[in-house]
């Protein structure tokens, strides 16, 4: 997908944040994934990075002012704003959205931002209180209404101690954002339903069965399918993730809400069901179970729905159904035998025995009608690709 930047000119704003150090990394990548770079440095921005490094590392002059006579004679800021074939805000701050939500134009970065009519893409990075503030909320809906791409950012540890949403996302999933702005969408105009992440089943009201999915396959195929143009329904379970850029996403707790959730999401042309459902649920959970001092409390647990199985035999089947198998022994035979019984078109079989769960990285083996393929060891962020790249082959090779 980073091929996709190659030979584009990307306009990159560099905000005035803890995160402008990232930036750097960036301007390197999309250099080395071929993109001519375009800095501009706000002026809280050249606290944190320095023009000397950042023009370094583009290989380009740093513009900062719009008072710089130079420049104007050059290049003003009318033609800078329509010389790129992307605009990249990143770090865009509270201050950064907020001056293009509300149309300002007081210095080089807003003036561009304003006076473009290129894409931008926006990769926020604030103190979580000033993510979450309602004036930064509104000023992002704005942004959002006005066709400007707003990523969102990563929860964690702040720079400052607090914890939460507001840390800037990694370099790859930024990279694999601005890829999406250019690349082919052979998946425009199909509706991909995707379930990521684990379900909690109550025992009572403050105990849970659960399990240790991350949810970062699902949300990277969830992503890969946006990235090639599909409409993205994403029903996940409870994680701690970002919402990729241009998914819709439905939270949901246990399998039964699940079920109930991908069921009102249909019609969908594609399903890939990546979550990993508890099996059972707890027959009776209403009041908190005690130690009372007699034998442990008995749980009587009932199956669960099997979505898989619901979608892959629906009425309202969608024309390419895709699930995974998570395998501590017989893999192949295993994702066969649940390729069929599931009713699934193809499944992608994980050896989980070398704990894949939570982990960045996986090895898959593909299973279709034509037998087995081993994909080999490689990132979730590349399966999710590949993946996506293969459903949208299936619907025009
Ligand atoms: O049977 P097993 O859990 O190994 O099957 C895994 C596949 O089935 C995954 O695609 C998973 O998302 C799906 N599944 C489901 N609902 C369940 C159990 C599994 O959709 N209740």
């Amino acid at each position: 997908m980073a091929t996709a930047v190659h030979g584009k000119t990307i306009l990159l704003i560099i905000g005035g944040g803890i995160a402008a150090f990232k930036a750097l990394e960036l301007v390197r990548e999309l250099r080395r994934a071929g993109a001519h770079v375009l800095p501009v440095l706000t002026e809280n921005g050249a606290r944190f990075v320095t023009p000397l490094s950042l023009g370094a590392l583009a290989g380009e002059k740093v513009r900062s002012s719009l008072w710089d006579l130079e420049d104007e004679a050059a290049m003003g800021h009318i033609q800078l704003s329509r010389a790129a074939d992307l605009i990249v805000v990143c770090p865009a701050t509270a201050d950064l959205l907020a001056r293009a939500a509300t149309g300002q134009a007081n210095d080089l970065a807003s003036t561009i931002l304003l006076a473009t009519d290129t894409p931008v893409l926006m990769v926020p990075a604030m103190n979580v209180r000033m993510w979450l503030h309602p004036a930064t909320q509104r000023n992002l809906a704005t942004l959002r209404g006005d066709g400007v791409t707003v990523m969102t950012p990563d929860e964690g540890e702040m720079a400052c101690g607090e914890f939460g949403p507001g840390r800037l996302p990694e370099v790859p999933a930024i990279m694999a954002a601005i890829a999406a702005q250019f690349g082919d969408k052979p998946l425009a105009g199909r509706h991909a339903l995707v379930t990521a992440g684990p379900t909690h089943e109550p025992i009572d009201p403050v105990r849970f069965i659960g399990n240790h999915s991350s949810g970062k396959q699902g949300f990277a195929i969830a992503a890969a399918l946006a990235g090639l143009g599909a409409k993205v329904t994403l029903v996940a379970g409870p994680v701690h993730l970002p919402t990729p850029v241009g998914v819709s996403r439905i939270d949901v707790i246990t399998a039964r809400d699940m079920a109930a959730a991908c069921e009102a999401a249909l019609p969908a042309d594609i399903a890939v069901m990546v979550a990993a459902v508890a099996d059972w649920h707890v027959a009776t959970a209403g009041q908190k179970l005690k130690k009372g001092g007699g034998a442990p409390p008995a749980l009587t647990m009932v199956e669960n729905p099997d979505i898989l199985a619901g979608i892959g035999h629906h009425a309202q089947r969608p024309a390419l159904v895709v699930g995974f198998a998570a395998e501590t022994e017989d893999l192949l035979a295993n994702a066969a035998a649940k390729r069929a019984r599931k009713g699934a078109d193809w499944i992608v079989a994980n050896d989980v025995s070398q704990g894949v769960f939570g982990a960045d990285a996986t090895h898959v083996h593909f299973v279709s009608a034509a037998g087995p393929e081993d994909w080999g060891a490689s990132p979730k962020q590349a399966v999710a690709e590949r993946l996506a790249k293969r459903i949208a082959d299936h619907f025009s090779p």
